[in-house]
């Protein structure tokens, strides 16, 4: 331990969160229909399986693009061989059409200022990196995807400020929030970088107004900081309304137009994982209209590069136009249908949802079955649904949520039968605590184990980086 540096022995990752804690357990007890039918259900993990057999049969259809071949004959020496961190051409000009096709042709990309990563986690450092010095902060709208604690704090040094959202008005972000949180960053001494957002927004499933937008970029601009728009799930947008990028909004800007500087402090990340399901390709992008952030991403993306047999695949793909739009339709269609399902098996268990119209989960209201308005009483729970009703859920706390009570379930990383079996479950699970009101655990083992960790979870969930600054170097 003593010979180990010390961002590996602080815990700034927020790998103690019950995020990813849930994970584990799900690990050591997954459901499956035939060999573990009382396993725990996967439900905390925003994956999108519903249109691999879409992707499949292009493969089918298109062999040569798997096998590293063009127009039948072997390229397998030109992808072996080196290759230099600016990416394939023709995968960076196939990815910018993508992007384009997925915002309805309202923006123009420019391949020179796209900067290829290994997903999107390492371009959301890779931009904290290039935009923030240690101790700098980035001000983020809650609830938030728990990763970003890793993602953008742990190496960096940088620090997250939550802009406090909440339910009274369906967690959007307003003037107030964002100069409460500026203010608060700047009473602990944090020079604020800027802001990042999640559009449409993880854990919540909505898409922002144009006024959020607007209000963001006039926000910026006045304060002369960055923006960065973490735009992952915009291909998920399954109804209206549409999905609005913020560089479609920064176009629009007349007052910005001109405003070079304003300009180059937009910056957008994307990746493959969701909105084509490909979490394991390792497929994401910085796009920055700053030649110097371009230029030093494009260096470090040396760290963590997208491998040319990758490239060149997904190059095929991306560019076959009639693939595309039917993907893109279907996909969305079969998200939809998710969300209806889920939505109206809670409904039936009395339980709502924040109305959404994207992403591969839903932002479930529980308030209402918490024995006190409380985060512990969350978390006592996510417990009860992890280790007595056998779902892996995350609780809103995991997300930084500022209100207890509200809870991430994912609908699109498993079978329609094995959905049903979950909302079942929760059925049944309501059912008891409404006819009796201390429900006994099913396993003490585990009851009690988590109980262990409680006091771990809970200090994470409070937890800013910079309380433990000083411990942590
Ligand atoms: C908002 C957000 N950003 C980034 C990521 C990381 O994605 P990737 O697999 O591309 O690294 C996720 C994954 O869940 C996410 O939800």
């Amino acid at each position: 331990m003593k010979m180990l540096s010390k961002k590996v022995t602080c815990n700034t990752h927020g790998q103690d969160s019950s995020y990813f804690l849930g994970w584990q357990e799900y690990e050591k007890n997954p459901y499956d229909e035939i060999k573990n039918p009382n396993g725990i259900i996967q439900m905390g993990l925003a994956e999108n399986q519903l249109s691999f057999d879409l992707i499949e049969e292009w493969l089918a259809q298109n062999p040569d693009a798997a096998s590293m071949k063009r127009n039948g004959e072997s390229i397998f020496k030109e992808l072996a061989l080196f290759q230099d961190y600016h990416g394939l051409p023709a995968f960076k000009n196939a990815m910018i059409q993508f992007m384009e096709e997925i915002r309805g042709n309202r923006v123009n990309f420019d391949s020179n200022k796209l900067v290829l990563s290994a997903g999107s986690t390492s371009a959301n450092e890779t931009l904290m990196f290039c935009l923030a010095d240690p101790g700098d902060a980035f001000l983020l709208p809650t609830p938030y995807y728990p990763g970003f604690d890793r993602d953008l704090k742990w190496r960096t040094g940088a620090e997250i400020v939550p802009i406090q959202c909440n339910s009274s008005n369906g967690f959007k972000i307003t003037q107030v929030a964002l100069e409460d949180a500026y203010a608060q960053a700047t009473k602990l001494n944090l020079r604020v970088k800027g802001v990042l957002i999640t559009n449409p927004s993880n854990p919540l499933g909505t898409t922002m107004t144009h006024k959020e937008l607007n209000l963001l970029l006039s926000f910026i601009a006045s304060k002369n900081i960055h923006l960065i728009s973490d735009e992952i799930y915009s291909g998920t947008v399954f109804s209206s309304p549409n999905f609005t990028s913020i560089m479609e909004v920064l176009n629009e800007r007349n007052d910005l137009m001109n405003d070079k500087e304003v300009r180059n402090r937009v910056h957008i990340v994307y990746s493959l994982s969701k909105d084509l399901g490909l979490p394991g390709f390792r497929v994401g992008a910085i796009y920055s209209n700053d030649e110097m952030v371009v230029s030093a991403a494009t260096k470090m993306s040396s760290f963590g590069l997208v491998s040319s047999q990758t490239q060149y695949l997904l190059s095929e793909m991306l560019s076959d136009k009639k693939f595309t739009s039917k993907y893109i339709f279907e996909n969305q269609k079969r998200l939809k249908h998710r969300q209806d399902m889920i939505i109206q098996g809670l409904q039936n268990s009395g339980i709502s949802c924040l109305e959404s119209n994207a992403g591969l989960f839903c932002w479930v209201d529980m308030r209402h079955l918490l024995s006190s308005n409380t985060f512990e009483a969350e978390l006592e729970l996510w417990k009860k649904f992890v280790y007595q009703v056998g779902l892996n859920i995350s609780p809103g706390s995991s997300c930084h949520c500022s209100e207890p009570g509200w809870f991430r379930l994912c609908f699109a990383n498993m079978s329609d039968r094995t959905l049903d079996i979950a909302i079942n479950r929760i059925k049944s699970f309501v059912n008891s605590t409404t006819t009796s009101t201390t429900t006994p655990t099913k396993n003490h083992y585990h009851s009690s184990k988590i109980n262990n960790k409680r006091k771990l979870l809970t200090k994470w969930v409070f937890r800013l980086s910079f309380n433990n600054r000083e411990t942590d170097r």
